[in-house]
């Protein structure tokens, strides 16, 4: 969603004037403007520095003062909703969780996510993760789990990290196997690790995730490289927490010794048939 049509969101640059914190600097943007079937330019706009100000000032001044027509999704803000993900010099993150004074002297470059086709300028259409999320089984309980719920503190702690994931997808696009080769049909990608990650380890799910990770997710594509885990901007130990145990689960089921006698003993390969919950 563009500025343009969210008319809750709210702007902080808009009416730049002193008692804002103006601080004399000039910034020079060089953002990306194109559409599908173009190769697009770096248009160069400059605008007044304010004290504390995020990339997305920036880009919201540009809107209102100098190119309307500059596409830039966003939503709160406030690092929370995950919709202004994009390159900030060539490197994926959040443009309003990243301060301009944090920035190395010299024009800031803006463009949108690589990994994911091109809508207009800064927006990509990411609809290709929320398809993935279709193929995950969900959260499955027992029907006879009586309630409420006992949980172990240290498996809710283990379990918040991967709910802090505000699928901004910014994994996705550093991801070299979705970004380099382009392997969208064949791996589900560090969100989606995550996110099976936290309904294997939850003490009250059933469904069993392992070999549908390994085959239709993928997973054997992941070598480990945490490029994934150093853009999260919720720091989530991506590679870790969830894509090691997952890999690990995989490897304890078919490749231990002992756990094959247990599972040629038991005649099920199950995570159920293995306890290893
Ligand atoms: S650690 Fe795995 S999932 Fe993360 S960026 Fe590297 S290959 Fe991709
Ligand atoms: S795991 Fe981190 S980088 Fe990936 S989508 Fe979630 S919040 Fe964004
Ligand atoms: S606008 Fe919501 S995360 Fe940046």
């Amino acid at each position: 969603m563009t500025e343009m049509e969210n008319p809750t969101a709210t702007s902080t640059s808009d009416d730049l004037d002193p008692a804002q914190g103006l601080t004399g600097e000039t910034l020079t943007l060089h953002v990306f403007k194109g559409e599908p079937g173009e190769t697009g330019t770096e248009q160069a706009y400059e605008v007044p520095g304010v004290t504390g100000m995020v990339v997305l000032d920036a880009i919201h001044y540009i809107q209102r003062n100098l190119d309307t027509d500059l596409a830039c999704r966003w939503n709160c803000k406030a690092a929370k909703c995950g919709s202004c993900s994009a390159e900030i010099n060539g490197k994926p993150a959040l443009l309003c969780k990243t301060r301009v004074d944090e920035l190395p002297a010299g024009p800031i470059t803006v463009r949108p996510l690589k990994a994911f086709p091109l809508v207009k300028d800064l927006v990509t259409d990411v609809s290709r993760n929320f398809e993935v999320n279709k193929e995950i089984p969900p959260f499955t309980p027992a029907k006879d789990d009586g309630k409420p719920w006992r949980v172990a503190q240290r498996d809710i702690s283990r379990l918040r990290e991967h709910r802090m994931c505000i699928e901004c997808f910014l994994c996705q696009d550093v991801c070299h196997v979705l970004r380099d080769h382009d392997h969208s049909k064949r791996f589900y990608g560090p969100r989606f690790m995550v996110r099976v990650a936290s309904l294997e380890m939850h003490p009250k799910d059933t469904l069993d995730r392992i070999d549908l990770t390994r085959k239709a997710g993928g997973m054997g594509y992941c070598n480990i490289t945490k490029c994934c885990t150093e853009v999260c901007p919720e720091h989530i130990h991506i590679t870790d927490n969830a894509i090691i145990p997952l890999k690990e689960r995989y490897a304890d089921r078919h490749w231990d010794p002992l756990r094959w006698v247990g599972r040629k003993l038991k005649g099920d390969g199950s995570k159920q048939a293995e306890g290893s919950k």
